[in-house]
């Protein structure tokens, strides 16, 4: 469009008006802070654990969803190409879900510097042992083996993580179970620096856990993790669920269909628990799979089935977005524009309280 037509000025009056109305009508609504490293992408223990909730919660919350660049780089320093490219990505799934720009915030870290202040602030309230404890962490820990080589800030990634949420004087917290000890860690955080400086503007938080707060992976072993490799992807085909859910580790004493089998662990259950609506018929085929007489080929159709309904709208959407990977980048850097007002106004009360200069 000519820069100079009227057209081109209207478009752009109707883009400010729509920004002073979106800014109006969300300044009252409770906020709503939570978000995701880009080290791959989202799968379904995500969305059971946090997204689903996300989506509902856009309505009525001012939501700022966070893409954590710098705390990917915490444990993929090396990598940057990696978290860079899997920033798009993490936008994808986002949108691909429903997740919608006008309703809520999307931003990248790296480019709210605010919030590396906000960090050197508090890392002075904690001490590294509380940082040892955190189980999370540790477990992190173990299971990439550093132990003899753990970057200072990836110990300290909760503290970033807790400026994150404090910087937006954010009321609620929708995350996966695995993140329980970092609202511990914020609320900590938020009650001594109030202490020491005599201040009331750091505001406490709740989180909010999903419905199932860890999903299985498919090989039963642990929970649903890219790592690990035994997650299904919101981006996968229809072939690739197929031939996951044919994977899933059932009962591997039900030899024949006649056999009687066990539901507990058995990770065609636990999916179909989390995702068939049809709860009491999930509860007919757990008995019928007891008494013996079902077969797992039966389960494991009706479960690719569910899933290919519940994926394939995803997969739509993320198409249409994936054809202007410009707009989805666009949608991220006016996101964080808006999110670094937030944060720059509460680092401002920070200063103030610590009486820096
Ligand atoms: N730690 C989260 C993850 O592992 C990402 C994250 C960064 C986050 N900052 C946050 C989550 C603030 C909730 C709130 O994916």
């Amino acid at each position: 469009m000519d820069p100079r037509s009227t057209a081109f000025l209207f478009e752009e009056q109707k883009h400010q008006l729509t920004e002073t109305f979106y800014r109006e009508k969300i300044r009252m609504k409770p906020i709503i802070l939570t978000g995701d490293r880009p080290t791959g992408p989202l799968h379904l223990g995500h969305y059971v654990g946090t997204l689903s909730n996300r989506v509902r919660l856009q309505e009525d919350y001012q939501q700022f969803l966070i893409i954590a660049d710098t705390q990917a780089l915490t444990d993929h320093y090396d990598q940057p190409e990696k978290v860079r490219e899997n920033i798009t990505q993490v936008a994808l799934d986002y949108l691909a879900i429903g997740l919608d720009p006008h309703k809520s915030t999307f931003f990248i870290q790296s480019r709210v510097p605010e919030l590396f202040e906000l960090t050197v602030h508090f890392l002075n309230l904690v001490t590294v042992s509380r940082l040892m404890r955190n189980p999370t962490v540790k477990e992190e820990v173990r299971q990439k083996s550093m132990e003899d080589s753990l970057p200072a800030g990836f110990l300290t990634y909760p503290i970033s993580q807790a400026a994150d949420i404090l910087a937006f004087k954010t009321d609620l917290v929708p995350v996966g179970e695995d993140q329980n000890p970092m609202i511990e860690q914020t609320n900590e955080i938020a009650r001594r620096f109030n202490f020491i400086y005599k201040s009331s503007c750091l505001k406490e938080v709740k989180p909010l856990i999903g419905n199932v707060g860890r999903l299985i992976g498919i090989d039963g072993q642990t929970k649903m993790s890219k790592s690990a490799g035994n997650a299904i992807f919101l981006g996968d085909s229809y072939e690739q669920i197929k031939s996951k859910v044919q994977k899933m580790y059932t009962d591997p004493s039900h030899l024949r269909v006649a056999d009687p089998g066990t539901v507990e662990g058995n990770v065609v259950f636990s999916f179909l628990d989390a995702f068939d609506p049809e709860k009491n018929q999930v509860e007919e085929l757990k008995d019928h799979y007891r008494r013996g007489g079902l077969g797992d080929g039966v389960l494991k159709q009706r479960l690719t089935a569910l899933l290919e309904e519940f994926i394939a709208p995803m997969r739509k959407r993320r198409q249409e977005y994936e054809k202007d990977p410009g707009e989805v980048l666009r949608i991220c850097f006016q996101g964080s524009e808006r999110a670094r007002e937030c944060v720059q106004s509460t680092l401002r009360e920070v200063r103030e309280a610590m009486a820096l200069i």
